[in-house]
């Protein structure tokens, strides 16, 4: 079966309670409305401990106001210039300190992994926020099937090259490829994942199909789109916005609403979706994920490591 067909939530969900999902959701009208209650946790039997039971953002609102500098820089830029994109065939090189490095098929690793619907909040470092239905699985299974070796500390992601497809990659707006990394501990977390579509449809290209990373805790940068390399490695990763700005952008990039970004505070966030008189709101530590993951963290001081 080809991925693109794999992808559709309905397929990977027992019919039973992806109709019983549709009924608490107020059917199938309410999805393309948007704006739907996301199901209620324990109501199906596949709900993740890890998804919330939150309000989510339109599909069109997520589709439509995108950083994918690929693409261009301005916000409506990925959804006029994303599908010159091919995504099929795909496949992740993956190499490093792993036991069997190779070219993995996005196929074969659909084939191998548990898809699951995850609704998290979704906050860019810019300060605007959404809440995002992903469908994906964890990073954990990927890393799994490669065998991460006693050595590794770090993950190392990189985002496809190919300036004929992607416009944006013929100026110098960053150093191409995209790059971003995690901690070999945050990558293993299980609210870690590699999401491979958005509501019940295939990722749109301008979201990074067909493979990103997301990652509900830090900031939005973190999420690397159109992934094509996972290195393991021992040396923290360079990444593509701290290379620009360091003194601005991270390594860990936690949704902290203490600490300031040099030119603008991060205490609130503004949900898109709402217009222009949207009410903004406080933003969470660590994005609302804090009993999750506070604890990779103990010890460490947030605002050197920022
Ligand atoms: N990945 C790549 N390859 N290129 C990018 O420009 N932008 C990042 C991140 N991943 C980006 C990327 C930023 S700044 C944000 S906020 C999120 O993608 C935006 O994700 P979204 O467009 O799906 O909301």
């Amino acid at each position: 079966m080809a991925y693109k067909t794999v992808l559709k939530y309905s397929d990977v969900t027992p019919r039973a309670d992806y109709l019983n999902r549709r009924q608490l959701m107020g059917g199938a009208a309410g999805l393309t409305a948007g704006l739907t209650l996301g199901p209620a946790l324990g109501a199906s039997s596949d709900a993740s401990p890890y998804s919330a039971d939150l309000e989510t953002t339109a599909l069109e609102d997520i589709s439509s106001y995108n950083n994918f500098y690929e693409f261009g820089t301005g916000k409506t830029d990925p959804a006029k210039h994303a599908h010159q994109l091919t995504i099929d065939p795909w496949s992740v090189e993956i190499g490093g300190m792993v036991d069997r490095p190779g070219t993995y098929g996005l196929e074969d690793i659909l084939g191998k992994v548990t898809l699951e619907e995850r609704i998290y909040r979704f906050r860019c470092v810019e300060t605007w926020s959404m809440v995002v239905p992903w469908v994906g699985f964890e990073l954990n299974q990927l890393l799994s099937l490669a065998g991460v070796q006693g050595a590794a500390k770090y993950v190392a992601f990189e985002t496809l090259y190919r300036p004929d497809e992607m416009p944006g990659q013929k100026t110098v707006s960053l150093e191409w490829p995209y790059r971003e990394g995690l901690r070999l501990d945050e990558a293993m977390h299980p609210l870690t994942i590699l999401a491979t579509g958005i509501y019940d449809d295939p990722m749109p290209k301008q979201n990074g199909a067909p493979l990103r990373l997301v990652v509900p805790w830090k900031y939005g940068y973190k999420s690397i789109k159109s992934i094509v390399r996972v290195t393991l490695t021992d040396k923290e990763p360079q990444t593509t916005w701290n290379m620009l700005q360091p003194s601005e952008y991270g390594f860990y990039s936690n949704v902290n609403p203490q600490v300031s970004h040099p030119r603008w505070s991060q205490a609130y966030e503004k949900p898109i979706g709402g217009g222009l008189f949207a009410k903004r709101q406080e933003t969470l530590m660590f994005n609302g994920y804090e009993e999750e993951v506070a604890r990779l963290y103990d010890g460490m001081d947030l605002v050197v490591n920022h």
